[in-house]
């Protein structure tokens, strides 16, 4: 209970809120009493607030304790009312208290006015906390709905990017492979390159739903935040323009977290770019970064928040803010308040999911008029930071004569691979699922140095057919392709150490860096190096 009870005490006389002090004050309880005696004082104090408890005669100079229960009921009905009065008759009393009061206290008997008044006061208390309580449930409750909406759109995204991620391949490696082929002052050469940007273009969006959906690889490594930010805040300038203030705040000593450096960047990029949108006429925008211990409070009230030191990155601006309806819906793929043309709603979605796919969690708190505040929480790890290996200096060489078996069920890919292999001079062997691929192991008898794999195959999966042929073929080394990311090759979406991985759509020329590569690294199995 509080410590200092406010009462308004509505009382003809002075005498008489006398002695409800006197009644109030003679067990210790600290009370400040404000005495009105008419109507209008009656209702500014109303208006004013902040009062635990109201005490109320019934017979008043201007109004009467009926009209005064009426005004109360109507500006504060959470607050305590109490009638104190002389006998009025049981029914008189009855219906005070079916008009809302809480209690009826008869003059006579001043002393049970301070048992009223604090039965009153702890009633209000519970019921106060009940309704925050209610509050919480409802609002975590939303969160939920929230993050499962997400998920299953997320999931619809993932499976359209990954059918796409196909189609796409087949574009951009066919006009590539036709590119290639053509005669520099070909008539067609500009038609098929429009053809070819086009793939691009739609392998960009496609990129960005499989970030949304979280089902892309990352290259998840521990690093400094704050190295990220400093390094990027040289060329916001450039991104944003002359008229924004660019402020950071970058807490010395910040703990490290796990993620990808160059998808948390796509993160500070975008969330930049929003806000340089949402400035039109200039402003400034702050990025924060600082340790945050979220407590069991915090994420009793933040649904997927797990209680625990946290790495916070905070991109605020003085923009024009947004209302409840607009920052519901941001981080909805293909959500936009943007004119066609200027803005696809893919940027938040994007971002959404990186740091989903990194564990941690983003908030939005925003205002019409007041500016936006994104703040994200990457949980902190202890790990040692990550010594970026220098790229090793190897030729980059496309050419190569060993003996690849290709297994893609999707025909038109499968043959593209194989071109773009022969074209080099390797010798193809191709394989439309793992059965098909494993009876290709058994009966080939020269060496098969490379398995490349589709990873989501009907039937047998591309890791399943790496395993089982690496007993008839302990020599092959495995290259997996893929559209998205599956959980038997990439654990969450985090690349294991050691396994090679190409993501679809790709060209001819990083499909063969890719191969090249593979054949040319040390053997490794599953992340673990084998023993020479
Ligand atoms: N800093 C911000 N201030 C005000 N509104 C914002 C801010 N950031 C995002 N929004 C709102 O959220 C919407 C979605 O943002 P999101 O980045 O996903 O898409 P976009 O910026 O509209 O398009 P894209 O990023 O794909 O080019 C925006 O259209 C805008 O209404
Ligand atoms: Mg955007």
């Amino acid at each position: 209970m509080k410590t200092t009870v406010h009462v308004l005490c509505l009382e003809e006389s002075a005498r008489d809120a006398e002695l409800v002090k006197a009644a109030l004050s003679k067990d210790g309880l600290a009370c400040k009493l404000s005495h009105v005696q008419v109507r209008d004082d009656f209702m500014a104090a109303v208006r004013q607030g902040g009062w635990d408890v109201i005490i109320s005669n019934c017979a008043l100079p201007d109004f009467d304790g009926r009209s005064a229960l009426a005004i109360a009921q109507e500006h504060c009905p959470e607050i305590p009312f109490i009638l104190f009065s002389h006998s009025i008759g049981e029914e008189a009393a009855i219906e005070y208290l079916k008009a809302g009061a809480t209690e009826y206290v008869l003059k006579d008997h001043p002393a049970r006015l301070l048992f009223a008044v604090r039965r009153v006061l702890r009633e209000a208390e519970a019921q106060k906390e009940r309704k925050q309580a209610e509050k919480r449930n409802a609002k975590l409750e939303e969160q939920l709905r929230q993050a499962q909406k997400m998920e299953a759109v997320g999931r619809l995204a993932g499976g359209i990017a990954h059918d796409f991620n196909n189609v796409l391949t087949i574009i951009k490696g066919y006009s590539d492979l036709a590119l290639g082929q053509m005669a520099p002052q070909d008539p067609q050469r500009a038609r098929l390159q429009y053809i070819k940007d086009a793939g691009e273009r739609a392998a960009s969006l496609t990129r960005q739903l499989l970030a949304f959906s979280r089902r892309q690889v990352l290259e998840s490594k521990v690093l400094d935040l704050n190295a990220i930010v400093t390094n990027l805040y040289e060329m916001l300038p450039r991104l944003i323009g002359e008229d924004i203030d660019i402020v950071s705040i970058l807490k010395p000593g910040l703990g490290r977290m796990k993620a990808d450096p160059g998808q948390i960047e796509q993160v500070i990029l975008n969330l930049a770019v929003n806000a340089r949108d949402a400035m039109p006429q200039g402003g400034k925008m702050t990025i924060e970064t600082a340790n945050v211990a979220l407590d069991e409070n915090y994420a009793r009230d933040h649904a997927t928040v797990q209680p625990g030191p946290h790495v916070m990155l905070a991109v605020s601006d003085t923009g024009h803010g947004m209302d409840a309806e607009t920052s519901a819906r941001i981080f909805e793929p293909f959500f936009t308040t943007k004119e066609i043309g200027q803005g696809t709603g893919l940027g938040l979605a994007m971002v959404y999911g990186i740091v989903k796919q990194s564990g941690g969690s983003i908030w939005v708190y925003s205002e019409p008029g007041k500016g936006t505040t994104f703040k994200i929480y990457f949980p902190r790890v202890e790990d040692a930071l990550e010594v970026q290996e220098p790229a090793e200096d190897r030729p980059r060489i496309l050419r190569g004569t060993e003996t690849v078996l290709v297994a893609e069920d999707e025909e038109m890919v499968r043959n593209l691979m194989q071109t773009i292999l022969e074209a080099q001079g390797y010798a193809v062997l191709v394989a439309r699922n793992a059965t098909e691929a494993l009876s290709i192991g058994h009966r080939h008898h020269g060496s098969i140095p490379l398995l490349v794999t589709d990873v989501v195959m009907p039937g047998m999966s591309g890791r399943e057919l790496a395993a089982q042929l690496a007993m008839v073929h302990p020599e092959a080394k495995v290259l997996y392709v893929s559209g998205y990311t599956d959980d038997a090759v990439v654990r969450h979406g985090v690349l294991n150490a050691g396994l090679a991985f190409l993501q679809k759509p790709f060209s001819a020329e990083s499909f063969l860096f890719k191969v090249r590569d593979a054949l040319d690294t040390p053997a490794k199995v599953y992340g673990k190096t084998q023993a020479p």
